[in-house]
């Protein structure tokens, strides 16, 4: 694996089309077998062990640490303080692009949110740096935290999210209000949530003089050596970052985190190697969360069932020295049709570590709420949930008026429905029972996430031998990226897949952008096929000059590349090998870059998403107020199917973070200390596989000619979508109850 090529042997050899096969992950042997090298599992000789000391109040000074007992611990090599913390050639508060995270690296004694690092200790073992930090017992001048979102006074903020306008309105909200028959004014609540991917971050750190190794996960390997760069004040490209499989991200490992840098740091002070990772309670503080959030929502409804009107006004949190705002309102923007939609935000300022991107950030929080509501408003005029949703169908995206590129929302509900058997339900709540007694009810949520694209680079190759190499700094969070991306790439180079070496996951390939926004498969592959194709046009030119070709002169009409070969596009029974090509014109190899990028045109006269419908079921003890989610069924829209096999896997996945979001999930702020009560994976509860049910995903066929050239759209965050609202809207036809904070719990059914 030393140059993370992941062709493995005994592959079945396929030819003709790699995209659409269900390949199993093609490093999953490695995975299995313990053979991977995840970050922390590097040893580089002479290596030391760092470990951040954190702040256990939410604000205010270190005025004490006891340094000497630290140092004075068997083992311990150095101790870095506020004190004596090395220069850096940036402030880790400065912030020139919306894309950075501030970063708390020992810069002053201040404190700002608890399980902030106020020291690190490094030592020759991890026993010794860990007992070293907690000998520093650190003294404080502590403030009164403030937690929650009624602590602070409320400010607007300009933008949400990545930057998008914190108001919009299309039509008039108040005067569709006014005018509607059934009106519905309802708050709901969701919680902190920490991304808690299994494995931690963490970095190995060596410096050779200026240049530096890394062992780091990463989403975005280019981004992490131009952030390190800068506060090292070297160049980006003497950082070298090897990445080549994470334990998830989930969107915490889209930038560097405070602690990794300090790692660096420490390996640089000291002229070791430094390993730094993460406890599991560390995770909960310095490497981002999702925001609590507090959604009004307004729904105007004609007497026949169409909405008129649409409001969500979201109160989130930030912390007190960044900006991220969880984007709940927005998906109101997309759903549902609606002559009037008004989006609005309003924020405080919290002793937090500061919030960030994670699992669909603003759909996930503001779908699980807006299905909720939609489901009361089908209650109110008496209308089947599914029949509600049907009726207010958006035929165009609402808030802009745009066509969508492709919209295949009625066949999933249709084929949801279908499988999950949908018809007959009765739509008064409370009303079914199993033989067990336990009440029983269903619901439905609409599934909806953009198909973005950011931009990537890759190569391609083309040996004398006739077998392609591809090049490309992309990224394996657990998605399947090395499996997907090298059909799209195998298809590109018209070979098949085992003819293809893939290499991936170091920053000294060519920069993937980030794996986020479930772009990553559309974008890095979009790049792949462009370089793919740049490659064989080579090929293609230098045979079709030729006249010892039997391609000489083909220039015009084309050619194509299957199998190796590459043949004229009128007459496929003419034509080569790109061996013969390659050894008739002396070169050992052809290569050629390719690029990923959206289409502004496309992008400006489309607008781009992939939605789904879930159905779900769920059993709850009458007595007792236990819920269980007794089936899920979801049917998914979202392009081109690279692989489905692991398609269905993300899906799979998403609903169960939708599981988790409805039912499970959620950071529990102690009042007085500002800190989290549960920063554990016992009390931080995340579904266990007795609390995952029955589940299906469907894979509804799309074709969409305008989001990219290979139809791709993005499946990783979508099933987060939907599913939360269902199992909520599911847990009220089963009870009569209506819960509107997140996640419900059987206390929230006892009377
Ligand atoms: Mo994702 S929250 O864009 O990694």
């Amino acid at each position: 694996m030393s140059d993370m090529s992941l062709n493995e042997p005994g592959t079945r050899r396929r030819h003709g089309s790699n995209i659409g096969q269900p390949l199993t992950r093609r490093e999953g042997m490695l995975k299995v077998t313990g053979a991977a090298t995840f970050a922390a599992d590097n040893h580089p000789p002479g290596m030391l062990y760092a470990v951040v000391a954190t702040s256990t109040i939410a604000r205010g000074e270190v005025v004490f640490l006891d340094e000497a007992a630290a140092r004075a611990h068997p083992g311990v090599v150095e101790v870095m303080t506020p004190a004596n913390r090395p220069p850096l050639a940036s402030d880790p508060d400065e912030k020139s692009n919306p894309f950075m995270f501030r970063m708390d690296l020992l810069q002053n004694t201040g404190v700002r949110y608890p399980g902030q690092p106020v020291a690190l200790v490094v030592a020759e073992t991890l026993e010794a740096a860990t007992e070293g930090a907690a000998l520093l017992a650190p003294r404080y001048v502590a403030e009164p935290a403030r937690t929650g979102l009624d602590s602070a006074p409320t400010f607007s903020p300009g933008v949400v999210g990545a930057g998008k306008p914190a108001f919009a309105e299309t039509g008039n909200l108040d005067s569709e209000l006014a005018a509607s028959a059934h009106r519905l004014k309802e708050t709901y609540e969701t919680p902190a949530q920490y991304h808690n991917a299994m494995e931690p971050h963490g970095v190995v750190a060596s410096w050779n003089g200026d240049t530096l190794s890394l062992d780091m996960p990463t989403q975005a390997l280019a981004m992490a050596q131009h952030r390190i760069a800068g506060l090292f004040g070297i160049a980006p490209g003497d950082i070298h970052i090897k990445s080549p499989f994470l334990g998830g991200g989930f969107g915490s490992k889209g930038f560097p985190a405070g602690p990794q840098i300090l790692g660096i740091l420490a390996a640089r002070a000291l002229g070791r190697p430094v390993k730094l990772v993460l406890r599991r309670e560390q995770m909960f503080g310095p490497v981002g969360h999702r925001a609590p959030t507090r959604q009004t929502i307004s729904l105007g409804i004609s007497e026949d069932g169409a909405l008129r009107a649409i409001g969500n006004h979201t109160r989130t949190a930030s912390s007190t020295f960044d900006d991220f705002l969880e984007p709940a309102a927005d998906v109101a923007h997309t759903l549902y049709a609606s002559p009037a939609i008004r989006t609005s935000y309003e924020a405080v300022r919290l002793d937090t570590g500061t919030p960030l991107f994670m699992r669909a950030p603003g759909e996930a929080t503001g779908s699980v709420t807006l299905e909720s509501a939609i489901d009361e408003a089908a209650w109110a005029v008496r209308m089947d949930p599914l029949a509600f949703r049907l009726k207010n169908h958006a035929d165009v995206e609402p808030i802009s008026g745009k066509p969508f590129s492709s919209k295949s929302l009625r066949e999933c509900y249709r084929l949801g429905a279908e499988r999950f058997g949908w018809e007959g339900r009765p739509i008064e709540p409370r009303l079914r029972r199993d033989e067990a007694g336990l009440l029983v009810g269903s619901g439905v949520g609409t599934a909806t996430f953009p198909a973005l694209m950011f931009q990537a680079n890759a190569r391609a190759t083309i040996h004398r031998d006739g077998t392609g190499l591809v090049e490309i700094g992309a990224h394996d969070m657990g998605q399947g990226a090395w499996t997907a991306l090298a059909q799209i790439a195998a298809d590109a180079l018209g070979l098949g897949i085992d003819e293809v070496e893939f290499r991936s996951g170091t920053s000294d390939l060519p920069d993937a952008g980030i794996a986020g926004g479930s772009a990553h498969t559309a974008t890095a592959g979009m790049a792949l096929h462009a370089a793919g194709g740049n490659v064989i046009a080579k090929l293609a030119e230098i045979a079709t000059a030729d006249e010892r070709s039997p391609l000489f002169g083909a220039g015009n009409v084309g050619t194509v590349a299957i199998e190796g070969r590459l043949l004229r596009r009128d007459d496929e029974s003419r034509g080569e090998s790109f061996v013969e090509i390659l050894h008739r014109a002396g070169l050992d190899l052809v290569t050629a870059e390719g690029k990923g990028a959206s289409d502004p045109a496309a992008q400006e006269a489309y607008a781009m998403h992939a939605h789904g419908a879930v159905f779900a079921e769920v059993k709850v003890d009458p007595d007792l107020g236990q819920i269980r989610v007794s089936r899920l069924v979801g049917a998914f829209a979202a392009g081109r199917v690279i692989n489905p096999r692991l398609v269905e896997s993300q899906l799979l996945g998403g609903m169960v973070w939708g599981v988790s979001f409805a039912l499970h999930e959620q950071a529990m702020t102690d009042r007085r200390s500002g800190r989290i009560l549960n920063a554990d994976l016992a009390e931080y509860h995340i579904p266990v596989n007795a609390d995952v049910p029955s589940m299906e995903a469907l894979m509804v066929h799309e074709d969409d000619p305008h989001v990219n050239a290979l139809g791709i759209k993005g499946v990783g965050e979508i099933g987060i979508t939907g599913t939360a609202g269902a199992i909520a809207n599911a847990i009220w036809h089963a009870t009569g109850k209506r819960i509107r904070r997140f996640p419900i719990g059987l206390a929230d059914l006892l009377d």
